[in-house]
């Protein structure tokens, strides 16, 4: 429980941008020292920006020779990942004429050892002010990790400078302070531009080609591009934001790197993003091993954590391969990356770590600047370290208490639940939303301990944000509120009105609504089926699973020793999938079957095998997930053709698709234009994006004809036959070529955490609507031609929090943003899939529908 306090305390902010307190006094003024001052009344506290005390700025003492530095220094008691400075001069109700005109900032971690700030290009200097007034923010690429940071003004002839200051950026929560690793390399290949694949900003030493005690690429927030050997239009050099090595020139097969934290942590993870452009070399790592060190000075203990990855020939995806930690206790990692292919590429590492709870309440870390501004208000009289300290000791003491207390409140409920729960199954929604909002509000309350202020009404624009912006039009938080009415509303509103609700059997679904002939089923109702690959197979109401056990459901059964084996295509947690030919498959059928046109070639088949130490669960879900298949007859549905199940290992025939999945055939394509046309570059056009997007809501809409949930909607779940026809399938295939699109709960469920709705992953509730929500996510894949993963700079974790977001819908949740290919009516019509409220998401049928007249 302590350790979930703290890392829900440690939650990043939903973007790095926050004001550190210069202006609003919470950087104290003690903390704000200055090489020197012309008077009493420019002193450095006086550098606070848009304030007006004393004389109106810190001024240095003398007037500033270019040779000179003199310098305004802050200490911000913890380590900050800096994004932004603003300065002004000295106004002093207009009676002021000093500003600077240009300044360098010189940073420390350790308050030490200071490092001059450069940015990508090598300039140290920053442009400032040219009056006194006006506040100039300079965004810093690279952004600074640390936590003293020294603003020196530069001048080139004689002047008197003031500044005054504010600083923006939000806490480093890694709390890394330096890897070490051996230097990067450069790549040459022939006909391919020279690749320097060093940390270009490494901070630390450079000695005997091994880097040291720094920060550099691998923690600038930026992550790099699949196709790295671009020119780039930023003046860049191709291949800027990667570290890379190759296999042969270190000798032992892997890349030893040592990570150096503030302080001991607890380690659930470590994500590393990684190029994977299989056709250059380039692969993620094969394996890691890391060794842990309690204390800086003590030796690596010896029991390693060792972490395989699944290798990927298919797809050229730079990716964010995650490595659990298991909760090692460290201040130190050291870690080998073993090499699949010839070169290794990492563009940035983060970790996910607690922190023990005394050391949340010592003075350095306590307390976090970047707690929201009313904490400090009207504190004018500066108060001592120590007593900081203890007066936010037991402020943190009491949240802990109250906390503590209203766990016991939630475990009494959740007792309460599990028996009341069972009375409840067929009653009334309504009712169980309640008890979600008691569930899901415990968890808000804890986050909202370390809620960062509103973000500066500047136009900003820092690539390197470790969570992205939203996108502007859904800035606006009144905006979205008014768009997302309560939940207590949508759970009566959610009722009849053409919306998802699952209701005892009094209200209807929107299927019921529009063809009363099949039967409504509650959402207890709904099965689950496991497909054995690995899936989830579509869920189905309980009603009709028992129509599915009768006898008269039947599907051939085909002679297992005229399906030839010709290749593997994919494979599953309990199965694998081949590519065959199926001899006198045509006869077999016989007239009508849905095969395609022969032209005297071999009939070719998708079969899907189960393995033969599957669990009987897993054989009893394989019949089920065949006779759910043998249902389901619709263009643009996969098609069962036959089956194997007289003898073992079973085995299911499906069609074959020759283009493979949706996921894989958009990101080798281009949208269409003269230049794709010109060179023959694969292309596709908005016109068959739309065609594409009106195929799988068909075949979803024939699914939720059926009362089907898919549960795992996405191009890579979306097959391409011959002739480009896309035919929707879950056969788990995916999730070893996907993995990274797969949340692993350990010893649970591997989830599709970012195609899911909120209610899925919050409360384990799959329906058409979520399935709607998946659409939706599935439409923005389409229009970003599959080149990035939904919310592909959020981690794991933060997508599990941006859902809290869109539970709680303050306006705070993070949406994808406008593909720049898409139609703005098509993004409207995303927007309303992930809509909060099922009953304001569109229907299948609507969806259809609507994506039908657009691409007329
Ligand atoms: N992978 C899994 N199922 C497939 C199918 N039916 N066709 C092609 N590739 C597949």
């Amino acid at each position: 429980f302590i350790l979930t306090v703290v890392l829900l305390l440690q939650l990043p902010p939903s973007h790095c941008r926050y004001p550190l307190g210069m202006e609003d006094g919470r950087i104290k003024n003690d903390d704000i020292t200055a090489s020197s001052q012309w008077y009493e009344t420019t002193g450095p506290q006086y550098a606070r920006l848009n304030r007006e005390e004393g004389d109106g700025a810190w001024c240095p003492a003398g007037q500033l020779q270019p040779s000179d530095v003199q310098y305004l220094q802050l200490d911000l008691r913890q380590l900050i990942f800096l994004t932004v400075v603003a300065t002004q001069g000295r106004y002093a109700h207009n009676s002021g004429n000093e500003f600077a005109r240009k300044y360098r900032l010189e940073y420390s971690r350790d308050g030490h050892h200071w490092i001059s700030w450069r940015n990508r290009f090598g300039s140290e200097i920053l442009m400032a002010n040219i009056n006194t007034y006006e506040s100039v923010v300079r965004d810093l690429h690279p952004p600074i990790i640390t936590r003293f940071l020294r603003l020196i003004p530069v001048t080139d002839a004689i002047h008197t400078v003031c500044m005054r200051v504010e600083l923006f950026g939000c806490a480093w929560q890694d709390g890394l302070t330096a890897y070490n690793s051996p230097e990067g390399q450069t790549m040459m290949a022939p006909g391919y531009p020279i690749t320097p694949l060093n940390d270009s900003m490494y901070d630390g030493a450079l000695e005997r080609r091994k880097l040291s005690g720094g920060l550099g690429q691998l923690t600038d927030g930026v992550i790099g591009q699949d196709e790295f050997v671009q020119r780039r239009q930023d003046r860049l050099w191709p291949g800027y934001d990667y570290v890379g090595w190759r296999n042969d020139s270190l000798g032992p097969g892997y890349v030893e790197m040592e990570f150096q934290f503030d302080r001991q942590r607890n380690f659930t993870s470590m994500k590393v993003h990684s190029n994977n452009m299989f056709s250059r070399g380039v692969k993620i790592f094969a394996s890691v091993s890391c060794v842990f060190k309690l204390h800086l000075i003590s030796e690596w203990e010896a029991e390693p954590v060792e972490f395989h990855t699944v290798l990927d020939d298919r797809n050229p995806s730079a990716r964010y391969v995650t490595v659990p930690l298991k909760h090692r206790l460290a201040t130190a990692l050291c870690c080998r990356f073993y090499f699949a292919d010839t070169w290794m590429m990492f563009s940035e590492i983060s970790f996910q770590s607690g922190m023990k709870l005394e050391q949340l309440a010592s003075p350095s870390h306590w307390p976090p600047v970047l707690t929201p501004p009313s904490y400090e208000l009207n504190s004018k009289v500066p108060q001592t370290t120590q007593k900081t300290g203890k007066s936010h000791t037991s402020i943190l003491i009491g949240c802990l208490v109250t906390i503590i207390l209203l766990l016991v409140v939630i475990i009494f409920l959740i007792l309460w639940c599990q028996y009341v729960c069972k009375v409840l199954e067929k009653a009334p929604r309504r009712i169980l939303e309640e008890e979600v909002t008691v569930r899901l509000s415990s968890s808000s309350d804890t986050i909202i301990l370390q809620t960062p202020p509103v973000p500066p009404r500047v136009s900003l624009d820092p690539p390197y944000e470790r969570i992205f912006l939203l996108d502007p039009q859904y800035q606006d938080p009144a905006a979205l509120r008014n768009k997302l009415p309560e939940l207590s509303q949508s759970a009566e509103a959610s009722a009849c009105s053409g919306g998802y609700a699952e209701p005892d059997v009094t209200l209807c679904t929107p299927h019921q609504c529009f063809q009363s002939s099949v039967p409504h089923y509650a959402e207890t109702d709904i099965i689950s089926l496991q497909g054995v690959t690995g899936s989830n197979m579509y869920a189905v109401p309980a009603l009709t699973v028992d129509s599915l056990t009768r006898k008269d459901i039947s599907v051939a059964e085909f002679p297992r020793e005229r399906l030839l084996f010709r290749e593997k295509l994919g494979e599953g947690q309990f199965g694998e999938v081949h590519l065959c030919e199926a001899e006198g498959l045509a006869e077999f059928l016989g007239e009508g079957a849905p095969l395609p046109e022969q032209d005297g070639r071999p009939v070719l088949v998708a079969v899907k095998q189960l393995r033969a130490d599957a669990t009987s669960n897993a054989r009893n879900d394989f019949l089920k997930e065949i006779k759910i298949m043998s249902r389901l007859n619709n263009p643009n549905i996969i098609q069962l053709l036959c089956v194997c199940v007289s003898s073992d290992p079973l085995c299911m025939v499906t069609e074959y698709m020759e283009n493979g999945d949706l996921n894989m055939f958009l990101s080798q394509r281009e949208i269409e234009s003269t230049l794709t046309h010109a060179n023959n570059i694969p292309s596709v056009s908005i016109a068959d994006m739309l065609h594409m997007s009106v195929q799988i809501s068909s075949g979803m809409k024939y699914l939720a004809s059926l009362n089907f949930v898919h549960r795992d909607l996405a191009t890579r779940n979306c097959l391409l036959d011959r002739h480009l026809t896309i035919k929707i399938s879950d056969f788990g295939m995916s999730r070893n070529l996907y993995s990274s699109d797969y949340y692993r709960i350990q010893g649970r469920a591997v989830l599709p955490i970012r195609w899911m709705a909120w209610e899925s992953i919050l409360l384990g509730k799959f329906t058409t609507a979520s399935d709607v929500w998946a659409f939706g996510v599935t439409l923005w894949e389409i229009f970003t031609l599959c080149k990035e993963q939904p919310y592909s700079l959020l981690s794991d974790e933060q997508v599990i929090e941006n859902t809290g977001e869109f539970f709680r819908n303050q306006g705070r949740q993070i949406f994808l943003s406008a593909p720049p290919l898409c139609p703005s009516s098509l993004f409207e019509l995303m927007m309303r899939c992930w809509s909060r409220d099922i009953a304001d998401r569109p229907t299948f049928h609507r969806l259809n529908k609507e994506s039908n007249i657009m691409d007329r």
